[in-house]
């Protein structure tokens, strides 16, 4: 395993015991208000420490983007890390939140690890080296039209300026498929995807910690994705499709009418 990788798993595992530790406890948190409908506990704080110790020990050369305490300054490797992934669902004890490292180096995403602490499931990227769920390897599903297909989103609730649109998506596509799943952890919806759980996902207004690791994870799984341009500015303008190729065309196309000029723009 890469050593980089390796780091970032010992990251994550670390993370996800501090917040099994703290699951049982959730009704004791401090819990900050961050803006509407955006909160942060101490776990999501101490998970993101200890991260954030882990790589610094290893790598104190590198830089950093984490959700909670911002950018610190480094060279061109940057570490984007999302201590805990549905925060609202872990404080519901909603039993579906994830730890999600990535890192970046320039305009690469070199590598990926997603960890479900409940589960005890660990999804791994590395760049040209495929992807994998506890050391076995995962691919997107083979599902090629809409009948059927099982698809993962997000619900604009934290900004609603893009409700409308956002709504009209979600008709276009609830119309024909199976079934649309908003289970409330951006990075897990991601892992599912490279893991054929689910056929595609769509959602707008992410943020980079969201879904670097997630992205990865799905091109190495042999998915697709972009952002409402076909392109791959997705981290700057936290709109994403993805999919399995076929999947990730049929939902662009869908959701294309209703996208508007706003979503459209390369940055937030
Ligand atoms: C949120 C979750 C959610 C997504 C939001 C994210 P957080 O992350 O991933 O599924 O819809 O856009 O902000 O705040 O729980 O880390
Ligand atoms: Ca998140
Ligand atoms: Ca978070």
């Amino acid at each position: 395993m890469h050593p980089m990788l390796n780091i970032a798993v010992r990251a994550a595992r670390s993370a996800g015991e501090i917040i099994n530790r703290s699951a049982e406890n959730v009704g004791r948190l401090q819990i900050n208000y961050k803006s509407k409908n955006d909160y942060a506990t101490e776990v999501d704080r101490m998970a993101e420490q200890e991260i954030i110790r882990i790589i610094k020990a290893a790598f104190p050369e590198h830089a950093i983007l984490a959700e909670e305490s911002g950018e610190h300054e480094g060279n061109d490797y940057v570490w984007i890390i999302d201590p805990l992934d549905g925060t609202t669902n872990f404080l519901h004890g909603f039993p579906q939140f994830a730890v999600s490292i990535a890192l970046k180096l320039k305009d690469r995403i070199e590598i990926g690890v997603i960890y479900d602490p409940l589960r005890d499931e660990l999804f791994t990227a590395e760049r040209g080296g495929g992807a994998m769920m506890n050391s076995r390897k995962i691919r997107v599903t083979a599902q090629t039209n809409m009948t059927g297909a099982l698809l993962g989103t997000g619900f604009p609730f934290k900004n609603l300026q893009h409700i409308d649109a956002y709504l009209g998506m979600f008709k276009a596509l609830s119309i024909d498929t199976a079934g649309i799943r908003r289970a409330g952890a951006a990075a897990l919806d991601l892992a599912y995807v490279a893991s054929g759980r689910l056929d595609g996902f769509w959602e707008i207004g992410l943020q980079p910690w969201d879904m670097a690791a997630g992205i990865l994870l799905i091109k190495e799984a042999g998915g697709v994705a972009t952002d409402f341009t076909f392109s791959d500015t997705y981290l700057d303008s936290g709109n994403l499709i993805a999919g399995n190729p076929k999947m990730h065309q049929l939902i662009y196309k869908a959701i294309e009418p209703h996208v508007t000029d706003n979503l459209k723009k390369k940055t937030r």
